[in-house]
């Protein structure tokens, strides 16, 4: 029998005080409904079953809807347009999706916890299916148990008393409700639609299907920072620093040596190899392939990039979109902008902006440099200070430039230009049109030199 999941997501999320909906708000890059999403997927894996999900919405459910469109497959939606409570946002799933009730287990989950393992909810799953109750909820024993349900021991049983229901002595109980449960889906069906709203905040309260005369249980967990929910800005960046250490940890055990990893902020899908290091304050963002043996030195920034091993990123380089080849050198401080492609061996130094350019096999541009929409050939070295003139004011021009070539220091070429294999053009050039094979290019004013004059231009001061 299949498997229905219900992740609440209607609230407001008032207390993170942001524009965004709740369970679109990023920890490392990635909004958080997706780390529920990914929980669910994984989950279902685990336990062998195909597990329905079902997203209860209501604020702003225009644009959580976009995201889950653009992002997941096979989802139904409720929506709550009122948030009457946990156990109303429920209760108008089964009001909603007819076929919901024909179920045997009922997952309830919110979009708020990013940390919760697949593991854990398995052993949740295990422990109603061989206990044989009707409901059962995770709990852990919280620090600072402020905010959380209090699971309340009766003499049979439990309940579960919210914050604001509490008395003084109910409150100091540390274990609390996760707000994870599962449900044979029966036992809802039966009691849902007797939750009563009689309590200090007017709210159908989900927590009150745990009453001590039912079969239902809590199961403790000892790992109380994988409950973590997200309501406030301190606990989301709480998430995100668990989170980032944990990416951190695994890399760690696959060889990978960060020097200051608290520094390093890792937010996306990153992959780093065996023996590369990674320096102080390093950011690698969204899809980041390290391969191995590479050296990320310090302050750099990453994203959706590929670096291949033996390569070396000196510091305070800037890397979006490219492709970094085998036994680079890049930096400091290099720019390569989108569409970036350095071959092996390349070398890209200090103050060298790249945008949507290839440099062939051991091409270099070592200084001071704005080179796009271009196409350098193997073994072709630009000096210092060249430029591609690129853009036109309405149009951006190609530049290709031939293997074997030698362009000299402050140097521009004005696109759309071609130079053949082996050209040298003479420094201080400017150069608008293309060149064949082997010739020499030179653009510039001759000198003259009038000897003994400079006295002329030079001015001493007057003591
Ligand atoms: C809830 C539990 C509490 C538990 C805590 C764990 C209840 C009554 N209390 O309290 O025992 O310790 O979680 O974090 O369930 N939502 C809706 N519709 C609503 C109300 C809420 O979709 O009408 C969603 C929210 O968007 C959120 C989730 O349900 O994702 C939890 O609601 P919230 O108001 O945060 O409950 P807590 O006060 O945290
Ligand atoms: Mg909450």
């Amino acid at each position: 029998m299949e498997i229905n999941a219900i992740v609440l997501a209607a609230g407001k999320g008032s207390r993170l005080k942001v524009a965004t909906p709740k369970p679109l708000c990023t920890v490392l890059n990635k909004p958080l409904i997706d780390y529920t999403v990914e929980l669910l997927k994984e989950t279902s894996k685990k336990i062998d079953k195909k597990i329905n999900t079902t997203f209860v919405l209501g604020h702003d459910k225009e644009s959580i809807l976009a995201h889950l469109e653009s992002t997941t497959k096979n989802f139904a939606i409720a929506y709550q347009e009122e948030q009457l409570g946990t156990g109303h946002a429920v209760k108008i799933c089964f009001d909603q999706i007819e076929t919901l009730k024909d179920s045997e287990y009922t997952f309830v989950l919110c979009a708020d916890t990013p940390l919760i393992s697949s593991e854990s909810l398995n052993i949740l799953y295990s422990s109603i299916s061989e206990k044989g109750v009707d409901a059962v909820c995770a709990s852990f024993n919280a620090a600072n148990p402020t905010g959380y349900g209090r699971i309340i021991k009766m003499k049979t049983g439990f309940q579960i008393i919210e914050e604001k229901d509490a008395t003084n002595e109910q409150r100091t109980v540390r274990e609390v409700n996760s707000g994870v449960y599962i449900f044979k889906t029966s036992y809802l069906v039966n009691h849902i639609s007797d939750l009563k709203n009689n309590n200090s905040s007017n709210e159908f309260y989900l927590t009150d299907l745990f009453q001590e005369n039912q079969k239902v249980i809590a199961k403790l967990f000892e790992d109380s920072q994988e409950f973590l929910g997200i309501n406030d800005m301190a606990q989301l960046s709480e998430a995100e620093n668990l989170i980032n250490r944990k990416k951190i940890y695994d890399l760690q055990k696959n060889g990978v040596r960060f020097i200051l990893p608290e520094t390093v902020y890792l937010g996306g899908n990153i992959e780093i190899g065996t023996g590369s290091v990674i320096y102080p304050n390093v950011t690698l963002e969204e899809d980041v392939t390290i391969e191995s043996n590479v050296k990320i030195e310090a302050g750099c920034t990453i994203k959706n990039s590929k670096i291949k091993s033996n390569s070396i990123i000196k510091a305070s380089s800037y890397i979006e979109k490219s492709i970094i080849g085998e036994n680079c050198k890049v930096g400091p401080m290099a720019h390569l902008r989108p569409e970036t492609v350095l071959e092996n061996d390349c070398r890209v130094g200090n103050f060298v902006e790249i945008k949507k350019s290839t440099f062939k096999q051991g091409s270099k541009a070592s200084h001071l440099s704005y080179i796009g929409d271009a196409q350098i050939g193997e073994k072709s070295n630009l000096g210092c200070g060249f430029i591609t003139c690129n853009y036109d004011g309405a149009d951006k021009h190609k530049t290709i430039i031939g293997k074997n070539c030698f362009i000299g220091s402050d140097t521009q070429l004005i696109a759309p230009i071609t130079l053949g294999d082996e050209v040298y053009i003479a420094s201080g050039s400017t150069i608008n049109k293309s060149l064949p094979t082997g010739a020499f290019g030179i653009a510039r004013s001759r000198q003259q030199t009038k000897e003994g004059q400079a006295k002329k231009f030079i001015k001493t001061k007057e003591k």
